[in-house]
């Protein structure tokens, strides 16, 4: 009797043993206003999270509840909205853009770092394996991961530039990388391959004299205590995910901890759409057409000349027109048209009769459009984002 309870209890802790956990604290800084640079993040973040991992989440927006993630939301930087649409559409000088730029990237960073709840969380003595950082001139941000000794990572939502690579220490083709900003195209001509050494001259100028100062200063003023100087904060990435694919890129040298993910947000199986879009992509007998400006950009704002020539021409199409429109009410649409503030895009872009999307060109339209095969219409506008949408996106992709 002695002996089977003995048994009975050997099973019993063999049987019982906790499962050995590798789970790392994560904490993820996404300080970029734009809600499709989060997405591209999101689907990564959400993935660590399943395995086990225990991700804090810094960024922007509201954020529903998800297992083993903790969200900061620092929405402050939304107020200024429309002066950093400005900024972006500006039609200002080379030089006034960059340092415009830079202006918004110090108010989006300093937004961050002087939330209370971010101050909490610095000022609590908890730990992390891992930081993320989302890198995009906010270079204060990085300074996160030397107060928590914790291994620094990069996630590019727009690929490599020049800059990242310097981070990394890459070599930066200028001669046949053109600008991710600029509108030239690989092979450039002389003429190109000049204007396109002078503008990174003149953006690495604002960086050294204009940008890196203003980003110092925040260092000292958030992270006072620190162990380490933002060059060596600068000097510390041990990988950097790229939000980009060769197959839409130029050729380029990589070192291997630098790797490409473009594309990693599309869900491998399309969910099922909500029922009054369903219904209206399948009830249309000839086909329906996407249309959509991106998150960054309101076509609710476009010129009331442009909106009445597009209601114009979708009425007069035998196909429907889905419009991602951010107003409830849109005066004088057509019975084939359907607007929305928002749309599931990848998962409508994989029903088989959307035949056609009428995109701005963003990265992550461009990579889902490839991705399910659909034909494009560009409708580039003027400068809409600096870094993610670009006509080049289209004239390299087509
Ligand atoms: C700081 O973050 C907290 C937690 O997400 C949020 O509730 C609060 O509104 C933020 N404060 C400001 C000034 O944005
Ligand atoms: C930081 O982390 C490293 C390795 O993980 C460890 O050796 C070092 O003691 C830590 N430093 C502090 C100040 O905690
Ligand atoms: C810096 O160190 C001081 C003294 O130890 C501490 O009171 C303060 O909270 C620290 N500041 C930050 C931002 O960690």
């Amino acid at each position: 009797m002695k002996c089977l309870t003995l048994l009975f209890l050997a099973l019993i802790t063999l049987i019982g043993r906790p499962p050995r956990t590798e789970g790392a604290k994560i904490l993820a800084t996404f300080a970029f206003p734009g809600r499709s640079q989060y997405i591209f993040a999101e689907a990564y973040l959400k993935a660590l999270a399943a395995r086990g991992h225990e991700v804090t989440v810094i960024n922007t927006f509201e954020n529903k509840p998800v297992p083993n993630m903790r969200f900061i939301s620092a929405p402050k930087i939304h107020k200024h909205y429309a002066e950093a649409m400005q900024v972006m559409q500006a039609d200002e000088s080379f030089l006034q853009k960059q340092k415009s730029f830079s202006w918004l990237l110090g108010i989006i960073s300093e937004c961050l770092l002087e939330n209370e709840s971010v101050q909490e969380l610095l000022k609590s003595g908890e730990t992390f394996d891992l930081v993320i950082a989302e890198v995009l001139h906010t270079e204060a941000l990085y300074g996160f991961a030397q107060h928590f000794n914790a291994t620094l990572m990069g996630f590019s939502t727009y690929g490599t530039d020049y800059n990242i690579d310097e981070l990394m220490g890459n070599i930066s083709p200028m001669a046949y990388n053109p600008l991710i900003s600029s509108p030239r195209s690989n092979p450039m001509s002389f003429v190109e391959r000049l204007e396109n050494n002078l503008e990174i001259w003149l953006e690495k100028l604002v960086y050294e004299f204009y940008h890196y100062p203003k980003m110092e200063k925040q260092y000292s003023k958030y992270f006072p205590n620190a162990t380490r100087t933002l060059p060596e904060v600068l000097d510390s990435f041990s990988l950097m995910l790229l939000g980009q694919h060769f197959s839409v890129s130029y050729p380029r040298p990589y070192l291997p901890n630098m790797i490409e993910v473009g594309g990693l947000h599309i869900s491998h199986k399309p969910k099922a759409l909500p029922d009054d879009i369903k219904q209206f992509i399948e009830s249309s007998a000839h086909g329906v057409i996407y249309f959509s400006l991106g998150s960054n950009v309101r076509s609710k704002d476009l010129p009331e000349s442009t909106r009445d020539t597009l209601l114009k021409v979708f009425g007069s199409l035998k196909q429907r027109v889905l419009w991602k429109f951010e107003d409830n009410l849109l005066p004088g649409k057509p019975d084939n048209v359907f607007i929305s503030k928002w749309f599931p895009q990848p998962d409508i872009l994989a029903h088989p009769n959307v035949k056609l999307f009428i995109t701005h060109g963003g990265l992550l339209s461009t990579m889902e459009s490839i991705y399910f095969g659909k034909p494009v219409l560009g409708l580039p506008g003027k400068c809409i984002c600096m870094y993610a949408n670009s006509v080049s996106t289209w004239r390299r992709t087509l």
